[in-house]
């Protein structure tokens, strides 16, 4: 006799655990859907380099060209001082502009990158290892020059350094 109860409160429960992550609104509602957008972008950057993948230049083209969009001064424009509720960002967001920025610039700058290797048509495997990163920033002439999976693992690279040092841990 109870059993039908306790099914009907877990169900009127159900969407209140759904929405507990989806509480932001306003600003920040907007930076994670960007950020939702560039990891949609990122699978499709991963599954067309992938073993076996298409390599289609024109996916690959509209996938980085979305990363680029949505990175460099187009990210940072989205975390003003203050826009902290329901947010992971870090307070060092806004402490450590400087570095926050200058992450959400390499990204643009892999992201063209990648652009470029796929108008290029460089979109084959690499018949060379990934080249380690850059201890430095890469030169423009550097940058022209990057391979397609080298693009794909900087930018992976980007997104993994400003989430160690800007966004909370944790579900
Ligand atoms: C310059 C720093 C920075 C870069 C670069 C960056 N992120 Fe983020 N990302 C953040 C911060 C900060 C948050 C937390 C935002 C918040 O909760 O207000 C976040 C949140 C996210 C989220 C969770 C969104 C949600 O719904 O809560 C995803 C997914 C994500 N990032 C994916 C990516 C991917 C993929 C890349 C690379 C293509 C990337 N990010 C690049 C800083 C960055």
């Amino acid at each position: 006799m109870f059993r039908p109860l306790v099914i009907c409160m877990v169900l009127l429960l159900m969407p209140v655990l759904a929405i507990a992550h989806g509480k932001a609104t306003g600003i920040v509602k907007e930076r994670m859907d960007q950020m939702v957008t560039l990891k949609d972008a990122m699978k499709t950057l991963k599954d067309e380099l992938a073993p076996g993948g298409s390599y289609d230049t024109a996916r690959v083209t509209e996938a980085a060209r979305i990363v680029e969009r949505h990175s460099g001064e187009a990210m940072t424009d989205k975390f003003p001082k203050g826009s902290t509720q329901h947010s992971k960002a870090l307070p060092n967001v806004w402490t450590d502009g400087g570095r926050f920025a200058g992450l959400a610039g390499e990204l643009e700058s892999y992201a063209a990158a990648m652009v470029m290797a796929a108008q290029n048509g460089a979109t084959a495997p690499a018949n060379r290892g990934i080249l380690s990163i850059f201890s430095a920033a890469p030169s423009p002439e550097e940058l022209s020059r990057l391979h397609p999976f080298e693009a794909f693992k900087a930018m992976a690279d980007v997104c993994s350094a400003c989430h160690r040092g800007f966004r909370m841990k944790g579900p």
